[in-house]
């Protein structure tokens, strides 16, 4: 199959939305991660997704809508508390997990009775999820296990011959996936994957936030994930992710010990000079780091980096986000100097 390059133009965006609601695959750029999307309602097509990501069938999709109002449309009940982290976070970055009714099929969520919802904040999705009439399903564009595609170009070197089309919607603005939450009460929601709807927004509105055991800690051997997405290995590029928790000067020695002879780094902004060995960098804060941590694990695939050593951001608002894809990356090793 060849897959075609489609730009933002609204021909090109309809020609996106009529190949959707066709039941095929289009590459589509949202403001987390790009996605591949199908529509969620059409069986065959969502298992066209599983099949060019190689995603294990167990592990659900998430499902895109135009506006929060359609949810219920594909839910059997929403929580108060829902409706209200929705007018406060939709359209955005956020994916609220509901209890699915008939119209998704269990293909799309994995076998689970609930779905994930989410409402994209990027213009272009927002018009092909409007043009198709559908709700379209949409797990991250990566092959299953590498990092999530920030631009077309990573799409395609993914996915060239697999799906019909992508269209390019420039560079990810948050670079990393939306944060993924269950209802637990009225007043109290989990963590099942932090993005950039950090915790201390979530705690605004709610009375608690709860962070799941499975963002810092590997699940032990017959733990339940409480989200599919947990057990399995995620965002690791070839190289091998070293993650050090340190400050500048200790990351510097620690460096200068283990890695002189050939390691690579991946530092903060203005970190790089004098490091002892080539250095990469990925943004001075945690929002800089979302946006670029991605596109530098793929940098460091092709240029050939083996073994790379990663400052460890703190864990503060986004920046638990980004230790949460590197803590996966590096296996859940983190070496504290
Ligand atoms: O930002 C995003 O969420 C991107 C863009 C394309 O929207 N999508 C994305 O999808 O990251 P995916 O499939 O790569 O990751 C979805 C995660 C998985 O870890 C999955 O297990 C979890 O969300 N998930 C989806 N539906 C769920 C459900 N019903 N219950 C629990 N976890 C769910
Ligand atoms: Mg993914």
């Amino acid at each position: 199959m060849e897959t075609v390059l489609l730009s933002d133009c609204e021909s090109d965006l309809s020609a996106a939305a009529k190949l959707i609601a066709n039941g095929q695959i289009v590459g589509l750029p949202t403001e987390t991660v790009y996605g591949l999307g199908a529509d969620a309602s059409n069986e065959n097509a969502v298992r066209e997704i599983f099949k060019a990501k190689g995603r294990p069938a167990d592990n659900p999709l998430i499902v895109h809508l135009a506006d929060f109002s359609q949810a219920k449309d594909y839910t059997t009940s929403i929580p108060e508390i829902a409706y209200t982290i929705a007018e406060r976070f939709c359209p955005g970055p956020i994916t609220i997990v509901l209890p699915k009714n008939d119209k998704i099929p269990l293909v799309t969520s994995g076998g689970l009775d609930t779905v994930g919802i989410r409402v994209p904040s990027h213009p272009v999705m927002h018009r092909i999820i409007e043009l198709s009439g559908r709700p379209i399903a949409a797990p991250s564009a990566n092959t299953s296990g590498y990092p999530s595609p920030t631009s077309a170009e990573h799409v395609l070197r993914d996915m060239n011959g697999k799906i019909a089309a992508v269209v390019d919607g420039g560079q990810s603005r948050f670079g990393v996936e939306s944060t993924v939450i269950s209802i637990e009460s009225s007043d109290t929601v989990r963590i099942l994957r932090p993005g950039c709807v950090t915790r201390e927004m979530l705690l605004e509105i709610c009375r608690e936030v709860i962070i799941d055991d499975a963002i810092l800690h590997e699940l032990k051997e017959g733990q339940k994930a409480a989200s599919p997405g947990m057990k399995y290995k995620h965002y690791s590029p070839k190289a091998d992710i070293k993650m050090v928790e340190a400050s500048t000067d200790d990351f510097r020695s620690y460096i200068a010990e283990h890695a002189a002879d050939g390691g690579y780094a991946l530092v903060f902004d203005g970190e790089e000079t004098d490091m002892p060995c080539r250095c990469l960098t990925y943004g001075k804060n945690s929002l800089e780091q979302a946006h670029q941590l991605f596109a530098r694990l793929r940098e460091l695939d092709e240029i050939g980096a083996e073994v790379v050593y990663v400052h460890a951001p703190s864990v503060d608002g986004v920046g638990l986000a980004v230790y949460n894809r590197l803590i996966r990356a590096a296996g859940f090793e983190v070496i504290r100097v």
